[in-house]
């Protein structure tokens, strides 16, 4: 449907035959013998040359094709005769859609930095390196669906507005149509939510969770997979204000199923971009490589595809929280006191631990069970001992919690308890409470980091490089 793609022609055996490229101008290059087009649709990381004769179109025409224009190109697809591709095109006709002034087109030719790029989120994915990550972005997006398709999960659209803040931690974007100059007030001064668009307090969500085990709880295994927001002022190459998350929960799975699940998950998706995205994983690889190029040998990143198949190829190192406390207080760094922040049972890890336990320790992926209750959220199931829950976390090299998930608390008087404990109230999670009151049964479930699993795929060192167009503290430009 539509046009060819340039992808397509590129696969294409030259025969002379008629061929129409539509894209943008990556580069033009002038010899005494010819013009080389250089043309990119985004369909592939691989531009399609295009070769004209000297003289054959005005001078005019040729000013406006420079790098950022739109063109048509008709001409004929013949085997190149430069190295580098297999075909090329030679020129019968160009028209230009669209010119793109150079004094003015900031995107030319020559090295940006992510930082400016960010800046020009509009005009970045017609980068090499934007391109390829929206296209992996893609596959593994698609290789999510068909995985829990093919494993019988449910895919369930829970709401992005809702009144209840599912991970208790009160980081909400609140969701009004009150008009903020002029809030209407009850008699006790308070701002009164009845007159607003819901008739009550109401937030964009943080998290598909409590939604999706109400899904778990008829459907038996259900995913989610969509936006999520938080309004936690982290400025960190990890965190985003809106991202995405995928959340499968599962009725009658415990935790080790649910350990299981996650593990297989992320390395047959892994397996899927590895497969799919070839090209533009070299790409990715290459361009690691040149970034680190002057580092000394041992301080540099083992190539990208490598690192993919090595998570592919081996099991997730499994321990409980309390037996990473015991390696990282007989760690190097803890006895050295390197570490910034002191290590006990009962804290929250940090980066630094956690990197030392994926990084140094095990220098693989690790997935940490069994946290202290009061470091977790309500909705995890107590372990028979009352002080620690059946948590689990995925920790990646390089990312840190790619994973967050837990087998859910499925009896009615503990979950109130807890609910009680945190402090919210049980008024705005009736129905999410009634699923253990009625037909209550085992259950599990966790939600993946959609960028952070990116990231980790392409290598990108922040976060705010592999989305479209990134939300963060001080930043919604486009
Ligand atoms: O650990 P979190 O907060 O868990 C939940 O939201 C649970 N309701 C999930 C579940 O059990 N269904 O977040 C889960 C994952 C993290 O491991 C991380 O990968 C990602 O979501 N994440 C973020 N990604 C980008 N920016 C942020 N601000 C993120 N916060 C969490």
């Amino acid at each position: 449907m539509g046009p060819l793609q340039i992808k397509e022609i590129l696969q294409t055996a030259p025969e002379n035959q008629a061929v129409t490229l539509k894209g943008w101008v990556r580069t033009k290059r002038e010899s005494k013998n010819a013009i080389f087009i250089a043309l990119n649709d985004g369909s592939t990381i691989h531009n399609i040359q295009a070769v004209a004769e000297p003289g054959q179109f005005s001078p005019e025409l040729l000013l406006s094709v420079t790098t950022g224009a739109c063109l048509k190109i008709e001409g004929q697809l013949v085997e190149s005769q430069g190295s580098g591709q297999t075909v090329e095109v030679k020129i019968t006709d160009i028209l230009v859609y669209g010119a793109a002034d150079p004094d003015a087109y900031p995107l030319q030719p020559k090295k940006h930095s992510l930082e400016f790029l960010r800046e020009i989120a509009h005009l970045r994915p017609r980068t090499n390196t934007f391109s390829a990550i929206l296209r992996i972005r893609h596959v593994l997006a698609f290789a999510v669906h068909q995985y829990y398709n093919d494993n019988g999960f449910f895919y369930l659209h829970t709401p992005v507005i809702t009144a209840s803040d599912a991970e208790g931690a009160g980081e909400m974007f609140r969701v009004t149509t009150l008009d903020l100059n002029k809030l209407p007030r009850t008699e006790d001064g308070a701002i009164n939510f009845k007159e607003d668009f819901f008739g009550r307090e109401a937030n964009l969500t943080v998290s598909g969770q409590l939604e999706g085990e109400l899904g778990a709880m008829a459907l038996s295994k259900i995913y989610t997979f969509g936006p999520t927001f938080r309004a936690e002022n982290s400025n960190t190459t990890r965190h985003l204000a809106e991202f995405w998350m995928i959340e499968p929960e599962m009725a009658f799975f415990e935790l080790e199923d649910n350990m299981d699940l996650a593990e297989d998950f992320v390395k047959k998706v892994i397996a899927y971009a590895l497969e799919h995205c070839k090209d533009d994983l070299n790409f990715l690889q290459s361009r690691l490589a040149e970034e680190e190029k002057n580092k000394p040998q041992n301080e540099r990143s083992i190539p990208l595809l490598e690192k993919l198949s090595f998570v592919v190829d081996n099991p997730f190192e499994r321990l409980t929280y309390t037996e990473a406390i015991d390696i990282l207080l007989k760690s190097k760094p803890h006895k050295e006191k390197k570490f910034q922040y002191p290590v006990g049972w009962g804290i929250d890890l940090s980066s630094e631990h956690e990197r030392y336990l994926v990084e140094k320790h095990f220098k693989k992926p690790v997935i940490l069970t069994n946290y202290p209750r009061e470091i977790k959220s309500f909705y995890m199931k107590l372990d028979e001992d009352g002080k620690t829950v059946r948590a689990m976390d995925v920790l990646f090299p390089g990312i840190g919690e790619i994973i967050g998930g837990s087998q859910r608390e499925d009896n009615y008087e503990k979950l109130l308890e807890r609910v009680h404990e945190v402090g919210i109230d049980p008024q705005t999670i009736w129905w999410y409470l009634e699923t253990r009151k009625f037909g209550t049964a085992p259950h599990s479930g966790f939600g993946l980091g959609f960028e952070r699993l990116v990231q980790f795929v392409t290598g990108m060192g922040n976060i705010r490089d592999v989305i479209p167009f990134p939300r963060y503290p001080k930043s919604a430009e486009f």
